[in-house]
């Protein structure tokens, strides 16, 4: 019998993936790998909404999947690619958009958030539904940012099966509550994320003097004791990182740091930080050596998935009443 399928993806960045990707996500990338069929790919095309430097762009994707290695991800057991390597995801995302309402598209907050921009940004949804749907995967594990993402994406399953007959499988969110959202060390009200940057974010790739300092200065919250409570955004950030880090729940290292100050308990959470970072630093700058080994798993990546994305296209072609080419 054929495995369960996975697939998720990522944007290439030019700092690097963070702790909150790798808490929200990537980490269970890594763990599926045995269980399930799995897809991962670096979403190039939806980082060119951004408009970056044609150089700049390259090098952040050969980072970008330098770092899913080092994280975990494992070329032989799942198909890592490149978006852009598979044009079949920019002609699934046109049919797609031809049944999605723009009212529906108007709605997604990241739009709103960025307060308008390009139709790349417009449509991003679309483009990430279609990424989704041409592998017909069960389950996408996702941090909580993406939810109304995925919903969208279960929304145009539903509508083009209900339309052209069932086609798609309706996926569904695994987005794992206890790291779903980490927060900005600065600004534990705002997620950790790409965007922000600057010293309240931990990237996968710093040196552990950098995360030590990061974390040592992370800012704290009134009060002198360690425990989770919404009076407590700063605590609370830093419990959810030691718990999903180390394994132990929340309720436990309350208890274990009872009668302790933040700062032994932040020299705690450091040291769990930089034991989980110091190999996927290191296993990083090896892979960087070598960017034609970088470029030979994309190929393989990208041949797997295109024997996957053009069967689906076949269908997707033949159904919505596309004459064939020949
Ligand atoms: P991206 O590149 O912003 O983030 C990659 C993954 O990291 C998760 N994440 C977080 N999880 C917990 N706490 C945080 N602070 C945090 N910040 C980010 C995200 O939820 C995501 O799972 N649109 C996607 C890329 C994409 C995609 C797809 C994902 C394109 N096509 C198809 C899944 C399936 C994005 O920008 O993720």
């Amino acid at each position: 019998m054929s495995r369960s399928r996975v697939l998720s993806g990522i944007q290439p960045t030019g700092t690097g993936k963070h702790l909150g990707n790798y808490l929200g996500a990537v980490r269970h990338w890594a763990a599926m790998q045995d269980e399930f069929e799995c897809f991962f790919f670096v979403a190039d095309l939806h980082a060119l909404t951004t408009t970056p430097d044609p150089a700049e762009q390259r090098d952040r994707t050969r980072r970008t999947t330098a770092e899913l290695l080092a994280m975990g991800v494992d070329p032989s057991r799942s198909a890592l690619f490149c978006q852009s390597h598979v044009p079949e995801h920019a002609e699934l995302a046109w049919v797609l958009g031809c049944l999605t309402g723009f009212g529906e598209a108007s709605r997604m907050t990241q739009f709103k958030e960025k307060g308008g921009g390009n139709v790349g940004l417009f449509t991003y949804p679309v483009l990430q539904a279609a990424d989704i749907l041409m592998y017909r995967p069960q389950s996408v594990p996702v941090g909580e940012d993406q939810r109304q993402h995925l919903e969208l994406t279960r929304d145009l399953a539903q509508r083009f099966n209900g339309r052209y007959g069932e086609t798609f499988v309706v996926p569904e969110p695994y987005v794992q509550r206890a790291a779903a959202r980490i927060k900005d060390l600065q600004e534990p009200a705002a997620k950790m994320s790409t965007s922000r940057g600057g010293p309240g974010t931990l990237w996968v790739v710093d040196e552990p003097k950098v995360i030590t300092k990061k974390i040592k200065s992370a800012v704290t919250d009134t009060g002198r004791e360690v425990r989770a409570g919404d009076d407590k955004p700063g605590i609370t950030n830093l419990l959810t990182i030691l718990s999903v880090v180390s394994g132990r729940p929340v309720a436990e290292l309350e208890v274990a740091y009872e009668g302790k100050g933040y700062g032994e308990f932040k020299a705690d959470v450091a040291e769990a930080v930089v034991a989980l970072f110091e190999p996927v630093r290191r296993r990083y700058l090896e892979v960087m050596q070598d960017p034609a080994a970088l470029d030979g798993i994309l190929k393989q990546g990208a041949e797997r998935a295109r024997e996957v994305a053009a069967s689906t296209m076949t269908t997707v072609r033949e159904r919505v009443g596309l004459l064939p080419a020949t």
